[in-house]
């Protein structure tokens, strides 16, 4: 047992008294036992590398390369991602892609190179294929931007899965981003990061690794071009990464290097090239457009373990409401819950939820309801009931339905990777939705299983449908949480057609974004705590999960006024902006820190929700490109080497740049800016970049800047929407977009392009149309103007 997972033993024990300890063990040792049993030994194996190449067949978008001890499988695809794998290994099945393997791109011919070697020429790559089975990427210009070395498996003479090792060199100015949720980044230093969903117990800080979500998906920024690289396999495994060193024009370059190594599962990946905005638009192509979130979902929502019962909700609510503090939605923990069960509530503290659901809807809140994947193993609890005659829980190797201990103690986990067990569990939500529930928040579904040692989590020997094919928990386990928001968004789907679901989950992989998003788990309250948050949403947003958000005020203990302030301030531009708590930790409603916190937190609200039109613009955007909400600085500018260390620092969409205060007793800090005219939106000064200026951050906000000639959709007075445009730069123009939501429901809105320019010392805005540029149909504010400048 390592000290982490006594630590976690111990939280497990203390919070749910000794009962619950005792069963922690048991459980440990069963999972010991079954894997004892249950697992192949993996006895001799044998190294091999894939040995020379010997005949190539070439087919639609590429081919077939057939070496002494392997085969490749290379496809270019009509979006321009470039498959490759090993072994014969093809695109499907798999987890990770939306829908079909998409169309090969025929113009993609593979062609005998040099040295025996083979190629793949497409329109923005070239694969380059070496004789013994190295591999590289290169821009159509020639530039090396990967190279792969030749793999090695190690595989069970007595059969069984291979491990494998993938070595592969970037270019020395390449930084590394992504790999899921990380709590130290985004850019990814020098290290070994884990591939294997985990909650770390207790609350974590920057050091901490891995967390809930991991993904093979690295993103790779270097001068020449930005790559992602995804290795489509959800075995347990790791990358360790390096970065590389220019030799100062002595022409001695260290590379940077990536080796991923996984205990099993096909070595095949997915590499998309070009600017990241494409490489992100190529990724949704494939793994699936981010879901929309209904609008209330991009207001504030308010969380905690440990309301407790129906009066303390309604407390809370006034305490909002007469405070004039906007709120759009309570989340409710498993203490609603009878004795902690899922689908269920406690009808001592909550005697009447649907009522208190409808009350809070006809004031504009919606209530958010926790959904733990762990059902009580107990006859007579429905959802156990009908899981059995269903055949839905995870069974070990022998045949016996696998226990484990989670909040309601001995429990059951439903087999999410069956569609029948997911159209089942699907149907669970029906009775969220009778109680009032218009979102679900999904935690513990690593899946987690408390255990006083060892692992928390199944034994990897549980077997898994795994859509059929059958396998056990080495494969099925980092798939759990994305097979379980399936279940839910499919389910609510049928269930509410005319809604969009709203799923948001601590665990995911790959491809999560169709179903909904995430968020930190229990960020460690301090200011390290504050800095993680924002590394993770920015890290997951560059893997294709563009709404996450933290826990706000951190996630245990207390934070000091000014901490919880800051933290406040920060999550009031991130997509989920959501304030949570422990049962144990302190208050984290604004009025709890004194009346300058609440005056300034008052602000970051009653600015979020002018905000609004501008989010959901981004929400839209992120389901038509792949584009995050939340981007890195260097978004626009990957070549800009300052940018790409930036990590203090974000752009939210095309117009706003943010920098949140992450340290205490600042008052001002320094700002990296990109090219081009900035404005400091309260002050409206002017700032030139690219630079690093010095900027404004009192206590009552943080610094955003808007880019000069932006045009962004923001709530105006009356309710309405209004365009904000921030003038552009004498002699230039600028643009936004506008898309305008129902706040729900399935219609395609069009998308309005405004742009903005000066016209002797006017600044004016038009709207794009098929017929030219007419008037906007929107109100404007134009701002940033000097004296005697006007508007239109
Ligand atoms: C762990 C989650 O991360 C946290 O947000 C939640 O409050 C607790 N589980 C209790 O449900």
């Amino acid at each position: 047992m390592d000290g982490r997972d006594l630590v976690h033993s111990m939280k497990a024990v203390g919070s749910a008294g000794a009962a619950q300890g005792f069963r922690t063990v048991r459980a440990a040792w069963r999972r010991r036992r079954a894997d004892a049993t249950g697992l192949p030994s993996r006895g001799v194996e044998r190294a091999r590398v894939p040995g020379a190449v010997r005949e190539a067949e070439p087919g639609p978008g590429g081919g077939l390369l057939r070496f002494g001890r392997s085969e490749l499988r290379i496809l270019v695809t009509v979006n321009g991602a470039v498959f490759w794998g090993w072994d014969g290994a093809g695109p499907e099945p798999s987890y990770a892609l939306a829908g079909q393997c998409p169309e090969p791109d025929p113009r993609a011919v593979l062609e005998p190179d040099k040295d025996g070697g083979w190629r793949v020429v497409a329109e923005r790559v070239t694969v380059v294929v070496s004789r013994h089975g190295g591999i590289e990427v290169q821009t159509p210009g020639g530039v090396l931007l990967r190279r792969d070395l030749p793999p090695r498996w190690w595989e069970p003479v007595e059969g069984g899965p291979a491990r494998w090792m993938q070595r592969s060199e970037v270019p020395a100015d390449a930084r590394f981003f992504g790999l899921g949720g990380r709590a130290s980044g985004p850019r990814l230093r020098d290290g070994v990061y884990r591939l294997w969903n985990t909650d770390p117990g207790g609350s974590f800080g920057p050091g901490d690794d891995p967390l809930y979500v991991t993904m093979p998906v690295q993103l790779v920024v270097a001068d020449a071009a930005t790559h992602l690289v995804f290795h489509d396999t959800s075995w347990d495994g790791t990358v360790t990464l390096r970065e590389g060193e220019e030799g100062a024009g002595s022409g001695h370059d260290r590379a940077g290097t990536s080796e991923l190594r996984m205990e099993g599962g096909a070595l095949r990946c997915w590499v998309m090239v070009g600017t990241p905005a494409r490489v992100l638009m190529a990724w949704a192509a494939l793994t699936g457009a981010p879901a929309l979130p209904p609008a209330w979902a991009l207001g504030h929502q308010h969380a905690r373990w440990g309301f407790g019962s129906e009066r303390e909700v309604r407390r809370i609510v006034s305490g909002y409401q007469e405070r004039g503090l906007p709120l759009d939605a309570v989340h409710l923990d498993i203490d609603h819950l009878d004795g902690h069960q899922v689908f269920t509530v406690d009808r001592d503290r909550f005697p009447k939820l649907p009522g208190l659901a409808e009350d809070l809807r006809r004031d504009g809140v919606r209530l958010v309801s926790i959904v733990d994947p762990a059902v009580k193993a107990a006859p007579g609890n429905a959802v156990y009931d009908s899981g059995t005659v269903e055949d839905a829980f995870v069974r070990d190797a022998s045949g016996r339905v696998v226990r484990g201990v989670v909040w309601p103690g001995e429990a059951v986990f439903p087999d999410f990777t069956h569609a029948r067990v997911r159209a089942w569990w699907g149907r669970r939500y029906e009775e969220r939705l009778a109680e009032g529930f218009s979102g679900f928040w999904h935690d513990m579904n690593e899946p987690t299983s408390f255990a006083a040692f060892g692992e928390t989590t199944l034994p990897r020997s549980a077997r898994h449908a795994l859509e059929g094919r059958g396998g056990d928990h080495r494969e099925a386990h980092n798939v759990y949480a994305l097979c379980m928001a399936r279940a839910a968004y499919e389910g609510l789907r049928e269930l509410t057609p005319g809604q969009r679901p709203f799923v948001f989950s601590r665990s995911g992989w790959a491809g999560m974004q169709r179903y909904g998003g995430t968020w930190s788990g229990d960020v460690g309250t301090g200011w390290p705590g504050l800095r993680a948050s924002l590394s993770l949403v920015l890290g997951l947003g560059l893997c294709g999960v563009p709404y996450s958000g933290p826990d706000v005020g951190g996630y245990d203990g207390s934070p000091s006024p000014e901490l919880f302030l800051r933290w406040f301030q920060l999550g009031a531009y991130l997509p989920l902006f959501r304030t949570h708590a422990s049962l144990r930790a302190g208050r984290r409603e604004p009025w709890e820190f004194g009346p300058e916190v609440l005056e300034h937190a008052r602000v970051a609200l009653v600015e979020r929700r002018r905000l609004l039109p501008y989010f959901m613009t981004l929400a839209h955007l992120a389901r038509r490109t792949g584009a995050p909400y939340v981007r890195p600085l260097w978004w626009h500018a990957p070549e800009d080497r300052g940018l790409r260390e930036c990590e203090d620092a974000f752009l939210l969409g095309d117009a706003l740049l943010v920098a949140p205060v992450l340290e205490p007793g600042a008052d001002r800090r320094a700002v990296q800016l990109p090219r081009g005219r900035w404005y400091d939106t309260v002050t409206g000064r002017a700032y030139e970049g690219p630079g690093q200026v010095l900027v404004d951050a009192p206590l009552s906000r943080i610094p955003v800047l808007a880019r000069a000639g932006s045009v962004l959709p923001v709530r105006g007075a009356d309710g309405g929407v209004e365009l904000e445009v921030w003038a552009p730069a004498r002699g230039r123009t600028g643009m936004g977009l506008m898309v305008a939501d129902a706040g729900d429901g399935w219609e395609e809105p069009e998308t309005e392009r405004y742009v903005s320019r000066w016209e002797g010392r006017r600044v004016v805005v038009g709207r794009e149309g098929e017929d030219g540029v007419g008037e906007p149909s929107h109100p404007v504010r134009v701002r940033g103007l000097a004296e005697g400048e006007r508007q239109m």
